[in-house]
């Protein structure tokens, strides 16, 4: 990836949910890089982002097939992909207390959202043939599984499957793809966290590294652990930090 960006020569930058949060601060990182930037966002604060960075801003929901081909026909030169848009729903307790059709919104941007922009991107990056990145945000809660947390944590069990299954796809190919998986990040979604512009600026690091997945190191032990506690046949315990 490190020549499509590195600064030997000018490169086109999407980010979905770039209105606020990771989005905004990732698209902040890639523009401090040099990047172009096409911002795509539901809400129309994207605008001012987009304004602010020099970018283009598109309004598109991730969870529409066809917003997502029309976000990549129209930008055709991409090169580094950022597939971030994501939710939290109202309902945060066990499975059963989610409603239906919050299962299904949930899904539909988080997973749907991603598998939508792998659809519309990942042919164009290869028929290019030239070095290309997709950065999808998952989550800490796609890695090990909390207690409650509603729909947002399978979801995103659903998003770190879909991103290895795609960087196995991608082997061979000049198109990489790795996962951010934060705990807590200061956003829109939640009041409390890392800030944003510090998960941003270690994604790209990481990018630049050939990192897959970017786990916090503090829970790294808690992820494996539970794993391994599964795999043996007890029961889940909640994860916690090292330290
Ligand atoms: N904040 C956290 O603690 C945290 C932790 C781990 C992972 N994440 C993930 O980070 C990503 C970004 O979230 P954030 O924390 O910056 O929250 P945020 O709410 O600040 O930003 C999310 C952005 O996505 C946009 N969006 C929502 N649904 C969309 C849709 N259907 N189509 C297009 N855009 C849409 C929102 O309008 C918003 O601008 C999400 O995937 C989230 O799951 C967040």
């Amino acid at each position: 990836m490190r020549g499509a960006w590195s600064g030997d020569r000018p490169f086109i930058a999407v980010v979905t949910g770039a209105a606020s949060g990771i989005g905004r601060a990732l698209a902040e990182q890639l523009h401090g890089r040099g990047a172009e930037l096409v911002l795509a966002d539901l809400d129309p604060a994207v605008e001012g982002v987009a304004a602010r960075l020099g970018g283009t801003a598109v309004s598109a929901d991730v969870s529409d097939p066809e917003a997502m081909e029309q976000l990549a026909e129209r930008s055709p030169r991409a090169r580094f992909v950022c597939l971030n848009a994501g939710i939290v729903g109202p309902s945060v307790g066990a499975p059963w207390e989610v409603p239906a059709a919050e299962w299904d919104r949930v899904f539909a941007v988080n997973v749907a959202g991603v598998a939508n922009g792998l659809r519309a991107f990942v042919p164009r990056l290869l028929a290019a043939g030239e070095p290309a990145h997709v950065l999808v945000t998952a989550s800490l809660a796609g890695m090990a599984v909390f207690p409650g947390g509603g729909a947002y944590g399978p979801s995103k069990h659903a998003v770190t499957a879909l991103v290895t299954h795609a960087a196995m796809a991608l082997e061979g190919t000049p198109a990489r793809i790795g996962m951010i998986c934060p705990a807590l990040v200061a956003t829109g979604m939640s009041p409390l966290g890392a800030d944003p512009a510090d998960v941003a600026r270690e994604a790209l690091r990481a990018v630049d590294d050939g990192v897959f997945a970017v786990v916090p190191p503090e829970w790294r032990a808690a992820v494996v652990d539970q794993v391994a506690g599964v795999a043996r046949g007890a029961p889940p315990a909640p994860p916690a930090p090292a330290g």
